[in-house]
């Protein structure tokens, strides 16, 4: 067990040791740790969603009727009224033919490539996509390439050279650890000249971008047709857990017969996709959680310009702060939990070397008395770590 201590010690000499800070309250812009209540800009709740009562009522009606646990997987009697109930709702609202639904994100992303792919096709992908996507495709045996962040003329250098009878793109929509948006119709573009089909991961990007929620689809005007693959999660804007693939009849009973983490997995609880339906349902009539949202964000955004603070190429409700060095990010969180304000750094290797960065994340919760606190704390912390270094 000597190499085990040895690496955890390594982490800790290069300022990436990671540790678990547990919350003794809900999921919350203010939630209690070490009997403590703090601010939080930390989590995917952006509309607030996780601890609403309508949601939570949902949710403990379905568990008296069908139970907690689903006891089997999908195609051994796991597949419930409701899992079938929310996939059609989903279809409906993102205007897609079929969706189907998986235990988490990761498992969705692992599940979709390994069952379209095998190893004399192609995967290109973006080179910040997030870490499922990177570890699906190593799963699918593809070929791999992977273009310059959100760099289309990459992409197309890149295809251009490609013999592969299927490939296939892959990005983000709203990426994860820097906010910004994939440029999907030139993405889109590229890949319809070299006869490439198209999947978007639009984790962060359901339920909060568009009008109407649809995400960044949405906001480029594309359909199906145009990108055939979409997968979205309920852990983050919907406030609940677990994922789902939205796209042709087909696809759907690709990965029926062939997705190895859709078949041998246990299926998510019956409530929970009870939950989810009702999440989908304020998603779509509380559009004032968009609305929101973007004022904050817009707040933030213009405080952080005017404190010099160096961010990403962000519009939505992840703002990277840019610091650097991993002790750099770590001496500014560490100061801002002082404060009782909790925004964990983000370091190698979830993000590059050199790019380590505060990701404040903000919820349609938070008031504009709290963006300014942070904004407040965030100019004195920064000033004090420059003088010093
Ligand atoms: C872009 C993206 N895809 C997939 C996932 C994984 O989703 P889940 O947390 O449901 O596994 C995440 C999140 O953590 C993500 O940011």
């Amino acid at each position: 067990m000597r190499h085990l201590r040895e690496k955890i010690e390594q982490r800790k000499k290069q300022s990436l040791y990671r540790h678990r800070r547990f919350l003794e309250s809900a999921q919350s812009t203010q939630p209690v740790i070490n009997g403590k209540s703090f601010l939080a800009f930390c989590s995917n709740d952006y509309l607030g969603l996780a601890n609403d009562h309508r949601i939570k009522a949902a949710f403990k009606s379905a568990v008296d009727r069908v139970g907690v646990g689903m006891g089997a997987s999908a195609l051994m009697l796991g597949y419930h009224a409701s899992h079938k109930k929310l996939e059609e709702a989903l279809a409906e609202f993102l205007g897609r033919s079929s969706a189907i639904l998986f235990s988490s994100g990761y498992m969705a992303n692992l599940g979709v490539l390994s069952s379209l792919l095998s190893r004399h096709d192609s995967l290109y992908q973006d080179r910040l996509n997030h870490a499922s996507l990177i570890d699906a495709g190593r799963l699918s045996r593809a070929k791999v390439k992977r273009y310059q962040h959100c760099d289309y003329q990459d992409l197309q250098r890149l295809m251009s050279a490609d013999q592969s009878e299927y490939k296939l793109l892959v990005t983000d929509g709203l990426f994860s650890m820097d906010g910004d948006l994939a440029p999907m119709a030139e993405l889109v573009a590229v890949a319809a000249s070299m006869s490439a089909e198209v999947m978007v991961d639009d984790a962060h990007g359901i339920g909060v971008l568009g009008k109407k929620g649809k995400g960044s689809l949405e906001l480029a005007g594309l359909d199906q047709q145009q990108v055939p693959v979409l997968v979205g999660t309920f852990g983050k804007a919907f406030g609940t857990f677990g994922a789902f693939v939205a796209g042709s009849d087909e696809l759907i009973e690709m990965i029926v017969q062939y997705s190895r983490s859709y078949i041998y997995t246990t299926a998510p609880p019956p409530a929970i996709a009870e939950a989810t339906l009702m999440a989908l349902n304020l998603i779509q009539t509380e559009s004032w959680r968009r609305e929101k949202l973007q004022l904050l964000v817009q707040r933030f955004i213009q405080g952080a310009k005017q404190l010099g603070l160096s961010g990403s190429n962000s519009v939505g409700p992840i703002q990277a702060v840019m610091l650097g060095s991993a002790e750099k990010a770590v001496e500014v969180s560490e100061a801002l939990w002082q404060l009782g304000i909790v925004i964990p750094a983000i370091r190698p290797p979830t993000v590059p070397e050199n790019s380590a960065r505060l990701r404040v994340s903000i919820s349609a919760t938070h008031t504009e008395q709290q963006i300014d606190r942070l904004l407040d704390a965030l100019a004195d912390i920064c000033k004090r770590v420059d003088n010093e270094t």
